[in-house]
C-alpha cells in the first residue's frame, strides 16, 4: 500500500479510533468524576475537519474505523459524519466503521447507522440490574439501554457487549451476563479496569484481574481458547455452554502490547500512539494551516515514528496516582 504507516516496532497502523467528544450522559464510576469538567466546545474540531483528517488516514492505510467517546452518539449532527465516512466503505478504501457506544440513544440512531453500512457495534454494559445499573452510571436509566441493544439488533447490526469487570461489583453477575448475550446472539467481553484520570472511587478495590474471573468462570463453564480475532485486542473463548464468544481484554494480567495496530485521535485534533502514555502529537494546527493535507500527512508520519512500546499500566496500593492523567473519555478506550 503506497502510505502504510509502520511504526518504530515494525506494527502496520491499519485501525484508528476516533473519540469525536469527551462528553458522555452517563457518568460510570470507574470512567469519571462526578463533577468531570468537559472540554469548551469551542476547542472541538468540526466534524467537517474531522472527516479530513480520518481521510488523511485511510489515505496513509487504516482500514478500520471506530468512533467512541465519551459517547458518540451525543456530539451534534454525528450522523453527518458517519454518512460522510460510510463512502470509504462504498469506495473500498475502509473494510470496517463501527461505533463503541453507551446504547442510550441507539433506539434513535440504529436504523441510520445500519443505512450507513455499519455492520457491528460495541455496547458497554456493566450490570443487567437496573439498579445497580443507576448506581454505577451514576443516572443512567438501564431501559432506555435495553431499548437501543433491541432496536440495533431489529436493524440488522451486531454487538458485542463490553463489560468492566469490577470487584464486589458485577464479579457474581459475569455467569448471567453471559448467558444472556449469548441467548440473544450477542458476543462479551470483559475488561480489566485501567488507571486512567481521577475519579472518586479507588481503583486498587474495583480493579478484578481477569486470569481470577476465568479461574472462577471455569468451575461453571468449559471455555476453550481460539483464534478468533476482531482486530482489537480482546483474546476469545467459546463457551461451550451457551455456544457463544466471551473476550478478555487484560491490559494489566496480559499485556498485549505487540500487536498493537492503532492509533487515537481525540475531537480536538490530538493523536495519542498509545492509550497508556502522555506522548501525543498535534494534527489540529496542520490541519488548519493549509488547504491540502502534505502538512497533516507528515506530522502524522512523524507521529507513528514515536510510537511507544505499549503501555505502562500498573494497579496497587502503592500508585497514588492514575498512569495516566487523562480519562478514557478524551482518548475514546
Ligand atoms: P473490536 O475488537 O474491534 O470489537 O474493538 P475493541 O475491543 O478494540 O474496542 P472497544 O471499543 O470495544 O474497546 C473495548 C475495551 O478495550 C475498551 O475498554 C478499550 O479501552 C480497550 N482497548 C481497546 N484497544 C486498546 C488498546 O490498544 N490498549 C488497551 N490497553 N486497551 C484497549
Ligand atoms: N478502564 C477500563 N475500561 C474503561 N472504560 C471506561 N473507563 C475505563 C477504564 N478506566 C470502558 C467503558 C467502555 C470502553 C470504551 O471503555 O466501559 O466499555
Ligand atoms: Fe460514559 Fe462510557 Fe465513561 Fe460510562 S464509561 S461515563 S458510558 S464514556
Amino acid at each position: 500500500h503506497a502510505g502504510d504507516m509502520i511504526d518504530p516496532f515494525g506494527r502496520a497502523i491499519t485501525y484508528l479510533r476516533v473519540s469525536v467528544t469527551d462528553r458522555c450522559d452517563f457518568r460510570c464510576v470507574y470512567c469519571m468524576a462526578e463533577d468531570m469538567h468537559f472540554l469548551p466546545k469551542r476547542d472541538l474540531l468540526s466534524l467537517e475537519e474531522l472527516e479530513r483528517l480520518c481521510a488523511v488516514f485511510i489515505e496513509k492505510g487504516v482500514r478500520r474505523l471506530r468512533l467512541t467517546g465519551g459517547e458518540p452518539l451525543v456530539r451534534k449532527n454525528i450522523m453527518y459524519l458517519v454518512r460522510q465516512l460510510s463512502r470509504h466503505l462504498e469506495t473500498g478504501a475502509l473494510d470496517e466503521l463501527t461505533l463503541t457506544t453507551n446504547g442510550s440513544q441507539l433506539a434513535r440512531f440504529a436504523t441510520e447507522l445500519a443505512d450507513c453500512g455499519v455492520k457491528r457495534i460495541n455496547v458497554s454494559l456493566d450490570t443487567l440490574d437496573p439498579e445497580k445499573f443507576r448506581a454505577i452510571t451514576r443516572w443512567g436509566v438501564f431501559d432506555k439501554v435495553m431499548h437501543g441493544i433491541e432496536a440495533a439488533q431489529t436493524a440488522g447490526l451486531k454487538i458485542k457487549i463490553n463489560t468492566v469487570a469490577l470487584k464486589g461489583f458485577n464479579e457474581d453477575e459475569i455467569p448471567e451476563m453471559l448467558r444472556w448475550a449469548h441467548g440473544r446472539g450477542m458476543d462479551m467481553t470483559v475488561i480489566e479496569t485501567m488507571p486512567m484520570g481521577e475519579i472518586d472511587a479507588d481503583r486498587t478495590d474495583q480493579y478484578l484481574p481477569l486470569s481470577e474471573l476465568r479461574a472462577r468462570l471455569e468451575q461453571r463453564f468449559t471455555l476453550t481458547d481460539i483464534p478468533y480475532k476482531t482486530g482489537g485486542p480482546a483474546r476469545y473463548v467459546e463457551v461451550t455452554e451457551t455456544g457463544g464468544r466471551l473476550g478478555f481484554i487484560t491490559p494489566l494480567t496480559h499485556n498485549f502490547c505487540e500487536s498493537c495496530n492503532r492509533v487515537r485521535l481525540t475531537c480536538t485534533g490530538t493523536l495519542y500512539m498509545c492509550l497508556g502514555q502522555e506522548d501525543a502529537a498535534d494534527l489540529r494546527a496542520p490541519l488548519r494551516s493549509s488547504e491540502g493535507n502534505e502538512l497533516v500527512s507528515n506530522a502524522i508520519d512523524e507521529a507513528i515514528g514515536r510510537k511507544p512500546k505499549g503501555h505502562d499500566f500498573v494497579i496497587d496500593r502503592t500508585t497514588k496516582r492514575p498512569a495516566v492523567s487523562r480519562h478514557m473519555s478524551v482518548t475514546g478506550g
